[in-house]
């Protein structure tokens, strides 16, 4: 068992603080507290490059693809779906981004907490079921290769020091939650 998923759940856990410390600042702007374009900025570009650029590339271009090939036995595909949400997150980034640049409030608030529930919900299915599930239709050899294809798009993609900036940034998000 060389735990192939183990990685991907792992980042949620970080994607996940930081869409924590997300809710927690709608919920004051809520309340009166002022719009910090920083926090936003920095939360943006969290999501673009590490949820985004670093993890879901992984399962766009390694993990769903593998799971797409023929020889795979697959009662249900659920990898469209999967694809579908990271589009939806997309939208919401930039329609978050648009509100930060007019400072609309509701556009802001509406953007940011649509973004912080469908990837809630969206990494409770990977967790749950898509990746149970390709750690059982792949084989040893398949999830061994994948796991080579991560630390190399890992490495081409980003380096030790882009990765550690993104951990970085987490434990500061973490501290406002
Ligand atoms: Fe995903
Ligand atoms: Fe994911």
């Amino acid at each position: 068992m060389i735990e192939l998923t183990q990685v991907l759940s792992d980042e949620h856990q970080n994607i996940l603080k930081v869409i924590g410390a997300l809710k927690k600042e709608c919920q004051a702007i809520e309340n009166g507290r002022p719009v910090d374009q920083e926090f936003f900025a920095t939360a943006i570009d969290f999501i673009r490059n590490y949820a985004d650029k670093f993890h879901h590339a992984k399962e766009e271009d390694i993990l769903f693809k593998a799971m797409c090939q023929d020889d795979v036995a697959m009662h249900c595909n659920p990898v469209d779906q999967m694809l579908h949400e990271h589009d939806l997150g997309r939208n919401y980034v930039k329609n978050l981004e648009e509100g930060l640049n007019q400072n609309n409030i509701n556009d802001i608030l509406m953007n940011a907490r649509g973004y912080a529930y469908l990837l809630e919900d969206h990494i409770s299915k990977e967790d749950n079921i898509l990746y149970p599930m390709a750690d059982q239709v792949l084989s040893l050899e398949k999830q061994q290769a994948i796991k080579r294809d991560f630390e190399t798009a890992e490495s081409v993609k980003f380096g030790p020091e882009v990765k550690e900036k993104y951990l970085s940034l987490v434990k500061i998000f973490e501290e406002r939650i």
